[in-house]
């Protein structure tokens, strides 16, 4: 993945050395773990004593249809999304001091409110467990962006300590405390591409087919924040819509059939850019810069642009980056199979 980060005051300037070569480490033994196929959570982990390094990865959504309001306040969803290789990467050292502690490269995500932390305490409650846990966050996934990266942290957390700790936990179980957690943490304990309906919290996997147009993805986050509460909550009836779109690109994808990059769809979208000016310059910015297709991910604030070839994306990137942009090129990742490429 090519990284250009943001940072107020210092534009055009590489934000990405941070741990380089604690990375570069952990990436080499990593890999050298991918030599051979092995079952999805030691896939996903690397362990060493009761020390587990876990790669947590971003999503985007293709498509996001909001269905209607319910009476629990949350919205009826119909969203594909897919996991690209934008990650966190997490170190949980398990203790016998039966607490959760969380130490982060972001210093307001040290709380125990922070998502991973919660998930580690869901699990220690819900079984009465006496061990603790430290966990170590390396943050690269940009925080309140529409790209779910405290929603894998916390389903990464999951699969993680319950293969550490060997809970007898069913996948039922699993998907029941995830989804108290929050509406996007199920989709990441399985991650890949999937239809997810209900809350959220209705998988469909769907095949691992990704279309040649989309072979490049590059995520561009305008620097704001934007609360999915509050998105949700301004979101005017007219923008719910019945699921077609959702539906549409799920059926293509499985069936392997080409679809337009017009028929991806975000409910979401209209709102934010009316409401955040800086999502919507960004997203003129994007077309201006040479890409044919903008969508924004979740409720934003970051936009992504899908190409089918890597140098257009880089000259694309390159000219969003000297416009101060934090960006990254990524590409779309099943993280249940083996670690290199699946579309
Ligand atoms: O579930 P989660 O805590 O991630 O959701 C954040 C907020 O997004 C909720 O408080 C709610 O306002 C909104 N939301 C919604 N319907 C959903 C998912 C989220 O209204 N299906």
């Amino acid at each position: 993945m090519l990284t250009s980060g943001y940072q107020p005051g210092k534009k055009g300037q590489d934000n990405t050395t941070f741990g380089i070569k604690k990375q570069n480490e952990l990436d080499k033994s990593f890999f050298s773990m991918h030599n051979a196929r092995m079952s999805y959570a030691a896939q996903f982990t690397l362990s060493s004593g009761t020390t587990r390094f876990v790669r947590s990865y971003a999503k985007i959504n293709l498509t996001l249809d909001v269905l209607e309001r319910r009476i629990d306040g949350y919205h009826e969803l119909s969203t594909v999304m897919q996991t690209v290789d934008l990650y966190d990467t997490l170190c949980l050292t398990t203790t016998d001091d039966g607490s959760v502690r969380i130490i982060c490269t972001r210093p307001e995500l040290n709380g125990a409110d922070n998502l991973a932390a919660r998930a580690a305490q869901a699990l220690r409650e819900r079984l009465a467990l006496s061990q603790g846990v430290v966990i170590e966050l390396q943050k690269r996934i940009p925080m309140a962006a529409g790209l779910g990266g405290g929603s894998s942290n916390a389903a990464a957390v999951l699969l993680a300590l319950q293969q550490e700790w060997q809970l007898p936990l069913s996948s039922t179980d699993l998907l029941t405390i995830a989804t108290e957690l929050g509406s996007d943490v199920p989709f990441f304990l399985s991650g890949g591409l999937a239809l997810c309906e209900g809350r959220g919290e209705r998988i469909t996997p769907l095949a691992a087919h990704w279309p040649r147009n989309m072979r490049w993805l590059l995520l561009v986050k305008p620097a704001i924040s934007v609360s999915t509460a509050a998105v949700f909550r301004s979101l005017p009836t007219s923008d719910y819509t019945d699921g077609t779109h959702s539906r549409a690109i799920s059926a293509a994808l499985q069936a392997k059939k080409e679809f337009h990059l017009e028929d991806l769809h975000n409910g979401l979208e209209r709102g934010v850019l009316a409401r955040y000016p800086e999502v919507a310059q960004a997203r003129k910015e994007l077309l201006l810069a040479g890409a044919t297709f903008v969508q924004l991910s979740g409720s934003g604030p970051t936009l992504f642009a899908p190409f089918s070839e890597l140098v257009r994306a880089t000259q694309v990137q390159q000219y969003l980056h000297e416009r101060g942009y934090e960006t990254y090129l990524t590409r779309a990742i099943h993280p249940t199979v083996e670690n290199v490429s699946f579309y």
